[in-house]
């Protein structure tokens, strides 16, 4: 049965104090309107209408794609109306409506729901809860059945004890809806049209009112103001360490852990605290992460180690490689299998062939690095001239000794050797040694200067 998606995102969100519309709140590091779009994606509809109203500017340029159409909603006059801005020439046979400040839906609980819908039945998403002050309340018949939905507003004392809520996903028979949204009035505590009213319209009609209920309610929890919007980020951030878990990964402590993207995950693989990964990062099996790394764009392999306090950006770290404690890879940065750099050492735009080591305090940019070269402490790529950047490239089995300052273009044979404290500026065959340092000189009977007295 064919399916289009209306995501509401017109409202404002006073509560939120903020210049940003509310639905573009990021939770992990995504618009609360990205999530519900991409869950929506995962039920592959014909299309994705999302009805925009304050802030529609920034939301059509954040979130904007070839599968999302935009519906502007001038004035906010309720749901039913907002719906009635994106229902025109409808040609579903099920309609799906979600909220674009409801970000934690999953798809599993929204296909029970579309599973429910046909042309003689509405599938309702509700509620139980504990404090149902602000909700819709499902209004059951003596058989059981559900009659209406009643605003909190506009209910009796009666029918505020019902603690059945309407979450506000809903899917319908797409051939209805606009007539039922026509039927309409705003005839109520709040003056606005309601989209609620549609469930006494088609119980009217003659259709069934199926209810399903979400498998945790944070799935249908919005967020309206910060503190929401913070319990929501914990909900999705336990949610990613309880996948990651059951995918064979050991986490020291799961409430540490910030995912802000998508992570693939091979088994395990040992995360210690306060780790933050980001965009897209795969890690491959027996991979180690230490305390307090931030991982964003990055691809680990089998075994690498991940050191303590290392910042990784767009970089691939070999089989069995390491780096750190506070290793900077930044993007383009590739560790060939058992490479090592250790602290300090910022790797840019470089490649260290298998087993080469980089140990302490050097930046190496615009670089390749030959297998089993050995880059002393201190060792600087000069590679930026202030206009241009130029490359560094050595050979394998190089020695590069400590605090060399290797000035690009250059490049360094197989085997070559750098004297400490070298500024090598031209090309070094292989196999020789590069001394690129004034020769030491001893000055015999040297008299240090002396304090002079005051007159
Ligand atoms: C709505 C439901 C209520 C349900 C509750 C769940 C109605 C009448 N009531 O109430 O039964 O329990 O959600 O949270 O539907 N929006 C627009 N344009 C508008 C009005 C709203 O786009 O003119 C959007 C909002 O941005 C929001 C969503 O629709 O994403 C819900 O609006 P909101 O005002 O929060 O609805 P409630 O009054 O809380
Ligand atoms: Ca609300």
């Amino acid at each position: 049965m064919s399916l289009q998606v209306i995501v509401l995102a017109a409202g404002q969100g006073t509560r939120m104090r903020s210049a940003l519309p509310k639905v573009l709140h990021p939770v992990a590091g995504k618009s609360m309107l990205g999530h519900v779009l991409d869950t929506a994606r995962l039920l592959s509809p014909d299309a994705i209408r999302v009805v925009i109203g304050h802030g529609a500017e920034r939301v059509r340029e954040q979130c904007g794609a070839a599968d999302i159409a935009f519906f502007h909603q001038a004035e906010q006059l309720g749901t039913g109306h907002a719906v009635a801005q994106a229902a025109d020439d409808l040609q579903a046979e099920r309609v799906l409506i979600l909220y674009g400040d409801v970000p934690l839906i999953e798809v599993e609980t929204l296909e029970r729901l579309l599973a429910q819908v046909s042309a003689e039945q509405i599938a309702l998403l509700t509620v139980e809860l504990d404090d149902p002050t602000g909700y819709g309340r499902i209004v059951r018949g003596g058989d059981g059945q559900v009659r209406a939905i009643v605003e909190h507003k506009d209910a009796s004392a009666e029918q505020r004890l019902i603690r059945e809520g309407n979450t506000g996903i809903l899917a319908v028979p797409g051939d209805r809806l606009a007539g039922w949204l026509q039927r309409l009035s705003n005839d109520n505590a709040q003056g606005e049209y309601y989209l609620t009213d549609v469930i006494a319209l088609a119980v009217a009609d003659g259709l069934r009112v199926a209810t399903e209920q979400p498998q945790d309610p944070v799935e249908v929890q919005g967020a309206n103001d910060r503190i929401q919007l913070a319990q929501l980020e914990r909900h999705y951030q336990q949610r990613m360490a309880r996948r990651l878990m059951a995918q064979g990964v050991t986490l020291r402590d799961p409430a540490r852990l910030d995912v802000r993207g998508e992570v693939t995950v091979g088994r395990d693989i040992l995360i210690d605290v306060n780790v933050v990964l980001e965009g897209q990062v795969v890690i491959e099996d027996e991979v180690q992460i230490g305390p307090n790394c931030v991982i964003r764009d990055c691809v680990l392999r089998r075994g690498a180690v991940i050191k303590a306090s290392s910042h990784l950006e767009g970089a691939e770290v070999g089989e069995g490689a390491d780096c750190g404690p506070f290793a900077r890879l930044r993007p383009g940065a590739v560790l060939e299998a058992h490479a090592h750099v250790g602290n300090f050492v910022e790797v840019k735009n470089a490649r260290l062939g298998e087993g080469a080591k980089a140990g302490h305090l050097s930046y190496l940019g615009d670089a390749s690095i030959g297998a089993r070269s050995n880059i002393g402490a201190g060792t600087i790529t000069c590679n930026y001239d202030g206009a241009n950047k130029y490359r560094t490239e050595l050979g394998e089995d190089v020695f590069v000794g400590s605090n060399s300052a290797l000035v690009a273009p250059v490049t360094l044979g197989a085997g070559a050797t750098t004297a400490a404290g070298s500024v090598i500026t031209g090309d070094v065959p292989a196999g020789n040694l590069a001394v690129g340092r004034a020769r030491q000189r001893n000055i015999e009977g040297w008299q240090r200067p002396v304090k002079k007295k005051p007159v």
